[in-house]
């Protein structure tokens, strides 16, 4: 099976992250839209249409499926690519609400959901939750972290001085869903920030289960194969593989 990720650049190179570890697949293709990096300050319609050209560099590979591992996309263009691609579309919003659903959690605990301006706007994540019954959600917009992970800045002072920035007024969550792509390479700070209590939500994780439930994949034997792309500076998308994978 080969499989198809895009994301707006490399922080959904967590997600293959996580599909690498539970090999899933034959054969990879990732694409990272590097040239209009960040998405999730962008509006809707734009969001849609670069998510429809990047369904035109995937018609260059024979792929079974993709997974949009952008969060931004996820919420705003998988209706328009799954009409536009002969083959589905998946998100990483669905997966993670299905993790929060096969968690310990209970329908009045509080969950923040931390992500891009733009997915919060959509509040995709929460109505989805809502829907089922989760009634204790707070949705926090935090585009700053995005640029200090691109810069590698996963841990010290200035992302201290961003997390009290953001969450100052936030009391100590059940769950945080990490909302974007690039969060995960943050979540020990995240989790040290709030004494390692909170249930951190993982979309490469939560994709993973995904599939593995509502579409029956096993592990192969076979080590997958991985093809990066990018609409811009490949090499410095792959730098950021190799030390990221
Ligand atoms: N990949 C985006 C997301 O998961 C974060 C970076 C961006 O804004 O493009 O929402």
């Amino acid at each position: 099976m080969k499989i198809g990720i895009f994301d707006s650049g490399a922080g959904g190179l967590s997600v293959v992250k996580s599909l690498l570890e539970h090999n899933l697949f034959d054969e990879i293709i990732y694409y990272g839209d590097t040239a209009r990096v960040p998405y999730g300050t962008k509006d809707k319609n734009t969001i849609i249409r670069y998510s429809l050209e990047a369904l035109e560099f995937f018609n260059n590979f024979d792929i079974d499926l993709l997974i949009t591992a952008c969060n931004t996309v996820s919420a705003y263009a998988l209706e328009e690519m799954n009409t536009q691609s002969n083959y589905p579309v998946l998100g990483v919003i669905n997966a993670g609400v299905l993790a929060v659903e096969n968690s310990h959690l209970a329908k009045d605990d509080s969950i923040l959901i931390i992500a891009t301006r733009a997915t919060i706007t959509s509040k995709r994540y929460e109505h989805e939750l809502e829907a089922l019954g989760y009634n204790n959600i707070i949705a926090l917009q935090t585009g700053l972290f995005v640029p200090l992970v691109e810069e590698g800045v996963f841990d010290g002072e200035i992302l201290e001085a961003t997390m009290r920035h953001y969450f100052s007024s936030i009391k100590e969550p059940k769950a945080i869903i990490l909302g974007c792509t690039h969060f995960p390479m943050i979540k020990e700070a995240l989790h040290n920030y709030f004494d390692n209590k909170p249930l951190l939500i993982h979309s490469g994780e939560a994709i993973v289960e995904y599939l593995e439930t509502r579409y029956r994949l096993k592990e192969r034997e076979q080590k997958a194969e991985l093809k990066i792309f990018a609409s811009d500076n490949v090499a410095g998308l792959r730098k950021i593989a190799d030390a990221w994978l």
